[in-house]
């Protein structure tokens, strides 16, 4: 490995801990890290625990850089938000190494060639800024929670900006060319991408899920669809004219813009997130009075954009959602009481007599709303699925004679037109 300026080693006393950061000294908000020789540690406080060598935190209030686990020997470098007097209101809101975790006595280091790593016990390298010899100098954290590389004229050669992976801070975009979508997080404990993603595409964003059955993305929402021009970018903003009223916003260059919501106060801390459940809500800090406020959700019984219902996982592997309850748990019995545990009955065999279906009325697919599905007569809709092995059930729109074929069933709508029905595969028994 290049000389390291600043090593970070993973103490076992803070193991137990879920989230902790890894030094307890701090430099001043705008203090930079400049390249040093091998063997000194320039202007930073280095720290001893018994062996370890410890750093002082990288701080540019309220953002933080530490590293946290959510299971054990498994860190993830990251960004955190917040004032530390109140531990359990730090968010975090930037990630370096999603899906590959390094374990206790881990380095993160710039070297001299001015690449920022950060690597295994062993050597391994499980990430890094690929900045090798591009003339980096230095690397801060600004207070927007940036984090970049500079070289000798100021200019960033790489920022953590370019690379979220579930949030946006306020300026920090998705563009056509980079980082286009943000990609949910697979579940609290599994720090690995999940199924849902926002993607920027030329016409709108677009949430898709992605079925594990088929493979395939499918939309589930348009965030915003456009209809003049092309949508290169969007920005996260907040923006106030007298610095009393604010307005949260998605920004777009071709001027697309997409008004969010209006926080009570100052909505500059402000995060977007694309949550485990695919649902994309907005926080805002309020460093005055250190409080979170939820100040934009797109799935929500107030929203303008969509109900809970619309969310594929609204009643987990199975359910009938209305009104943002989910109300019932269809059987080939009829309709009972949803539950957690309710899921569709396990197939046994895809021959055509080991399985039957049952009608459930009322009912749309989560996929409905932005796929129309196929023209087709609902009993060649019926052949289509029970000639498809991965077919789960299909969903028949008696009125516009549209056809969907579901490989995943998670959340039924109800509708009110009875000429909206679902069938569902079951094992003949
Ligand atoms: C850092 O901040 C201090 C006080 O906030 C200021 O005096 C100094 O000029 C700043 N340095 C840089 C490099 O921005
Ligand atoms: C971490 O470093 C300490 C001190 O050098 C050592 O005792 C321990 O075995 C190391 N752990 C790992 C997993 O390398
Ligand atoms: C660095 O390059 C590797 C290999 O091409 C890539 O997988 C990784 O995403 C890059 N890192 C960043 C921060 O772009
Ligand atoms: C809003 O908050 C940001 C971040 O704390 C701060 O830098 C800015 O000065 C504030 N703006 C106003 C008008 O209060
Ligand atoms: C069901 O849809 C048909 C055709 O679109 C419409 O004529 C009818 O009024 C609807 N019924 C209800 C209860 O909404």
């Amino acid at each position: 490995m290049s000389s390291p300026t600043f090593t970070m080693s993973l103490l076992s006393l803070f193991l137990f801990s879920l989230f902790v950061l890894i030094a307890q000294a701090q430099v001043p908000a705008n203090q930079t890290f400049t390249l040093v020789n091998e063997g000194e540690f320039g202007p930073y406080v280095v720290e001893y625990f018994g062996d370890y060598r410890m750093l002082p935190e990288i701080f540019s209030s309220p953002f933080q850089l530490g590293f946290y686990n959510t299971t054990p020997n498994a860190f993830t470098l990251a960004l955190r938000m917040g004032l530390t007097r109140s531990e359990s209101l730090m968010r975090w809101v930037w990630e370096a190494n999603r899906g590959n975790p390094v374990g206790e006595n881990a380095t993160f280091s710039l070297g001299t060639d001015g690449n920022l790593v950060l690597a295994d016990a062993d050597g391994r390298v499980a990430w890094q800024t690929n900045t090798t010899n591009k003339g980096v100098v230095g690397f801060t954290l600004l207070p927007t929670g940036n984090m970049v590389l500079f070289d000798a004229k100021g200019n960033f050669i790489w920022q953590s900006f370019d690379y979220p992976t579930d949030t946006l801070l306020v300026g920090q975009s998705l563009r056509a060319g980079g980082v286009s979508k943000l990609v949910s997080r697979a579940s609290e404990k599994e720090n690995k991408d999940g199924p849902y993603s926002l993607v920027l595409e030329p016409k709108g964003l677009f949430l898709y899920y992605k079925s594990i059955i088929s493979k395939k993305s499918l939309l589930y929402s348009q965030f915003t669809n456009i209809q003049q021009g092309t949508l290169d970018d969007v920005t996260l903003n907040s923006a106030t004219d007298d610095g009393f009223v604010w307005d949260l916003s998605l920004l777009s260059s071709g001027g697309n813009d997409l008004y969010l919501d209006r926080p009570k106060f100052n909505g500059t801390l402000t995060y977007l997130r694309l949550g485990i459940d695919g649902n994309i809500k907005l926080y805002t800090y309020y460093g005055q009075v250190d409080s979170w406020e939820q100040t934009f959700t797109l799935f929500d019984r107030d929203s303008n954009f969509e109900t809970e219902c619309q969310l594929p996982e609204r009643c987990g592997s199975f359910g009938v959602c209305e009104d943002n309850q989910c109300v019932a748990c269809p059987t080939s019995n009829g309709l009972s009481g949803w539950s957690k545990t309710c899921a569709p009955e396990k197939l046994t065999s895809c021959k055509a007599n080991s399985f039957h279906y049952y009608k459930v009325e009322g009912v749309d697919h989560f996929l409905s709303k932005y796929n129309r599905g196929s023209a087709t007569k609902e009993v060649d809709c019926g052949k289509k699925c029970s000639s498809d092995c991965k077919c789960l059930g299909y969903f028949y729109n008696r009125d516009t004679s549209r056809c969907l074929i579901a490989y995943e069933l998670k959340t039924l709508t109800k509708v009110a037109n009875s000429t909206h029905v679902g069938f569902i595969k079951a094992p003949n028994h």
